[in-house]
């Protein structure tokens, strides 16, 4: 099922009502910004690049699946829907200022949101009830993207907008004109960073070494399509829904062009390093923690937007109030010499 390219993404939670698929679609708002990775590096503190959480207060350096269960050691989560104990988390966005120093982007919700920073959250199921989608199950987890990728990778997985003014351009996530690199000139209304999850996983393992082998894209799934379509390959039958990160980065009090390199390379970097400002080291990490079978009953009443009536939701005011402290304390706020961790040894 394609996605009408004439529906902006932002109107995507009124799909249904216009006769579409419904997909959720809401804002969670900044956790804690800190360098540690309880997917890819378990236990260290600090990691080896700096990341932006929203989602369950449980987060922490090392999340063991078998033992850290989200919904029970969370008091909070700073998602609309309160029994949503997940934790999301992306890269960071710097930029890189022409004398060499580097401040980090601040961000801002969707279009239509509200809260502070963070991430806008979808999950998305098929167009028709024919399919059955079965949500993920305790100590689940996943990986999108390489933070060590210094070339183009596959398609369709991870992308950047260059935003305007207001709307979205009625494209496709991940459709032209998005693209793996960073955009190459200022936008007016920042930049928005795209992460999309696999839909059919093995039905057995919850993680795997590389976290991302126990889940697969489906097979014969059509470019820029929208939520679990195609056939899941039998090594990977059970199809789940799609999750996928929109992030805003506000790189607007950054467009004034004096303040880019003087050959006119866009100046943008993720805290990975990327030291060729590519863009390609983009990447979304996923822990399940919804409370009980409260997302699988969401998905069975085909909820879309941020209002669902299977669902416990709070006020914007309430997910602000849920933050983490840090645990790595570096500064990360200034104008820097080098990116947090500094992994392409700029010092
Ligand atoms: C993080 O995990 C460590 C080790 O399990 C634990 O001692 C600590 O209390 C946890 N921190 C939080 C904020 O839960
Ligand atoms: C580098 O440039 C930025 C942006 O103009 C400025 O705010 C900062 O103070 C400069 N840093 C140094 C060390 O000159």
């Amino acid at each position: 099922m394609q996605w009408s390219t004439l529906l902006p993404a932002f109107l995507a939670a009124t799909a249904s009502a216009q006769g579409g698929f419904p997909m959720m679609r809401f804002s969670c708002s900044q956790l804690v910004v800190d360098r540690i990775d309880p997917l890819v590096n378990p236990g260290q503190i600090p990691s080896p690049h700096l990341h932006q959480i929203v989602g369950g207060n449980s987060f922490n350096y090392s999340m063991d699946p078998l033992t850290h269960d989200l919904p029970s050691k969370s008091t909070c989560t700073s998602c609309t829907f309160s029994e949503d104990f997940s934790n999301y988390w992306t890269a960071v966005l710097f930029f890189r200022a022409r004398n060499g120093t580097l401040k980090r982007v601040p961000q801002h919700q969707e279009e239509g949101l509200r809260g502070n920073g963070g991430i806008t959250v979808y999950y998305i199921p098929t167009n028709t009830k024919r399919t059955v989608i079965t949500a993920f199950k305790p100590g689940f987890r996943m990986l999108v993207g390489d933070a060590g990728l210094a070339t183009l990778g596959p398609s369709r997985k991870t992308c950047h907008r260059c935003m305007p003014n207001s709307g979205d351009n009625s494209n496709i996530n991940c459709g032209a004109p998005d693209a793996q690199t960073l955009p190459k000139t200022p936008c007016v209304g920042g930049i928005r960073s795209i992460v999309t999850f696999p839909t059919c996983w093995d039905g057995k393992n919850v993680d795997s070494p590389d976290h991302k082998s126990h889940v697969a894209y489906a097979v014969d799934s059509k470019a820029n399509d929208v939520g679990p379509t195609g056939t899941c390959p039998e090594s990977h039958p059970v199809v789940i829904p799609q999750v996928m990160y929109e992030v805003r980065w506000d790189t607007r009090p950054f467009n004034d062009k004096s303040l880019w390199p003087e050959d006119g390379s866009q100046p943008f970097v993720w805290s990975t390093g990327d030291q060729y400002s590519h863009g390609y080291s983009q990447h979304g990490d996923y822990v399940f923690g919804w409370k009980g079978d409260s997302l699988q009953k969401a998905i069975d009443a085909r909820c879309t937007g941020d209002v669902c009536s299977a669902l416990q939701t709070q006020t914007v005011a309430e997910a602000d109030k849920c933050t983490v402290k840090r645990q790595v304390d570096e500064d990360y706020e200034g104008w820097l010499d080098a990116l947090p961790g500094d992994p392409i040894g700029a010092k």
